[in-house]
């Protein structure tokens, strides 16, 4: 089966919300949203690529918005509304979907969220289990799928996340379920690239954790956010398989060159061996969304 995975989309809504909103942490957020580049019409060009060629799942990792608006909300959905059918998606907020108390309290991200995923919004909890077919190979068998929610308000000028007991815990006995293969997504990564964590003010404060569990529970793929460059680093599982820790990076950042910004990945998953990992982008000299590389996650 085939597994898309887009993050960090940053999509601006049509206004910075009442001016009041800004006397809070939401000016950061929105001098942010100002500065950093995250053109609309680049993620239609990646939704656009999406759709010609609809992976069996789709996975989006956080920050859909840069301050938890409605507007941006809304402005997300609306995009991301029918590119894959609704049992086909998955999608977990980032620290900028829970930007200040507010709109956490209010699940604002759930009730945006969950029709485009065909849920009530009450029913949208964290984790999040699917199980989705895989066929081809010798022995056919279900990807476990588990969205995590990591984003908490956080004081200002810190953007870090966190899990949780509950959480880890429902996340452990997921993962005991038998599967062929388990895929976690969450949008803080647990490690960077060089297999240490971010720093203080903005990494995953159950990243050991986590990873403790992946690692313990036979996980194939952590797929995460946060970090705009993308990166992945690869541990061993003590049944002696990997376990790949990949980020997409910011599909939504400007693309300076083909597979420099505007990138997105693609996973190719059969019941057993190694996975396939297609990285796609923006080539800004033509317009068009190619092939970056392909890689053998052994
Ligand atoms: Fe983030």
């Amino acid at each position: 089966m085939e597994l898309a995975h887009v993050s960090d989309l940053h999509v601006r809504g049509p206004s910075l919300g009442p001016w009041t909103g800004l006397l809070s942490k939401r000016w950061i957020g929105a001098l942010n949203g100002l500065w950093r580049d995250h053109p609309l019409a680049l993620l239609e060009r990646i939704l656009d690529d999406l759709r010609r060629r609809p992976p069996d799942h789709l996975a989006v990792t956080g920050d859909l918005t840069n301050t938890t608006l409605e507007g941006e909300l809304a402005r997300a959905c609306r995009a991301l509304a029918g590119v894959v059918e609704p049992a086909r998606l998955s999608i977990v907020p980032g620290n900028h979907d829970a930007y200040v108390r507010a709109p956490v309290r209010a699940r604002r991200f759930e009730h945006h969220v969950a029709p485009l995923l065909g849920l009530a919004p009450e029913a949208l909890v964290w984790p999040r289990v699917q199980r989705v077919p895989i066929s081809g190979g010798a022995a056919d068998g279900d990807l476990a799928l588990v969205s995590l929610n990591s984003a908490v308000p956080t004081p200002w000028f810190t953007a870090y996340g966190r899990l949780g007991a509950e959480q880890l815990a429902r996340l452990d006995e997921a993962l005991a379920a038998p599967a062929a293969r388990r895929v976690v997504l969450v949008h803080h990564p647990p490690v960077q690239g060089d297999g240490r964590p971010d720093r203080p003010w903005r990494r995953n404060r159950d990243g050991a954790a986590l990873l403790a569990r992946c690692l313990a529970r036979g996980v194939d793929l952590v797929l995460c956010g946060h970090t705009h460059a993308p990166f992945r680093h690869r541990l061993a599982r003590p049944d002696g398989r990997p376990l790949w820790v990949v980020c997409a990076g910011s599909s939504t950042r400007r693309a300076r060159a083909l597979g420099r910004g505007g990138t997105y990945h693609r996973y190719w998953l059969e019941p057993d061996g190694p996975i396939r990992l297609d990285v796609r982008g923006l080539d800004p000299s033509t317009g068009r969304v190619e092939q970056v590389e392909s890689v053998a996650l052994t």
